[in-house]
């Protein structure tokens, strides 16, 4: 499993996920900026992305230390629109406030099945008819993808899961690489954006 502390130390700084970017230019095409929740926000590369670019967001993340090093990126007239949760998913009194997009980049695999799909109807209940989900999920092939923590899927799984969402983008990817300690890892990755339908 991931050393979060390393891996925040390697990310911070670097530019937003493209997931995000996309969701982004859709909505932002339609409507001035609204409330954003970033889900595992890290050290920020995504939080500090939106607001940058106008939105409110809320930021939640299990770990103090993500929080601490986000607060500590974001300088004020940007900072009065971002409010943190410290708060695990899985937490039995987890809730969304009503937003134009959820973004979860490499965050929300960290999670038993039963809590994963819990929180899965929970993003799209928040969602406004709409709104965009961005990020990304484990493929079953993934190095990480084993264990009770975590939820993966084959591909008959993740089109079940994503069935009557608006598909912007999906992409499934594999490839042999390191994480951000160096160790060798397979990466077996779906890279989504979604759109909870306008009309029922
Ligand atoms: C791989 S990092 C990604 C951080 C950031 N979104 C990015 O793209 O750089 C995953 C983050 O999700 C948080 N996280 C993972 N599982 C979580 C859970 N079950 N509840 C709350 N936060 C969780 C971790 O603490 C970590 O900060």
């Amino acid at each position: 499993m991931p050393d979060w502390t390393r891996f925040y130390r390697a990310t911070e700084g670097r530019p937003p996920r493209g997931t995000l970017l996309r969701a982004l230019d859709l909505l932002e095409a339609e409507a001035p900026p609204g409330l954003a929740v970033d889900l595992g926000c890290g050290a920020g590369r995504d939080t500090c992305e939106l607001l940058r670019r106008g939105w409110q967001v809320l930021a939640i993340d299990g770990e103090a230390e993500a929080l601490e090093r986000l607060k500590a990126r974001c300088d004020l007239p940007h900072g009065s629109r971002l409010e943190t949760r410290l708060q695990r998913f899985e937490d039995p009194g987890f809730t969304l406030p009503a937003c134009r997009l959820v973004n979860a980049s490499f965050s929300i695999p960290f999670l038993p099945e039963p809590a994963f799909r819990r929180l899965w109807v929970q993003i799209f209940a928040a969602l406004e008819p709409g709104g965009c989900f961005a990020g990304q999920l484990l493929g079953v092939r993934d190095s990480w993808a084993c264990g009770d923590g975590v939820t993966a899927f084959a591909r008959p799984g993740l089109d079940a899961l994503i069935a009557g969402t608006d598909i912007v983008w999906l992409e499934e990817r594999e490839e042999d690489s390191t994480t951000v300690r160096g160790s060798p890892k397979h990466w077996h990755l779906f890279h989504l954006v979604l759109r909870k339908p306008k009309t029922p």
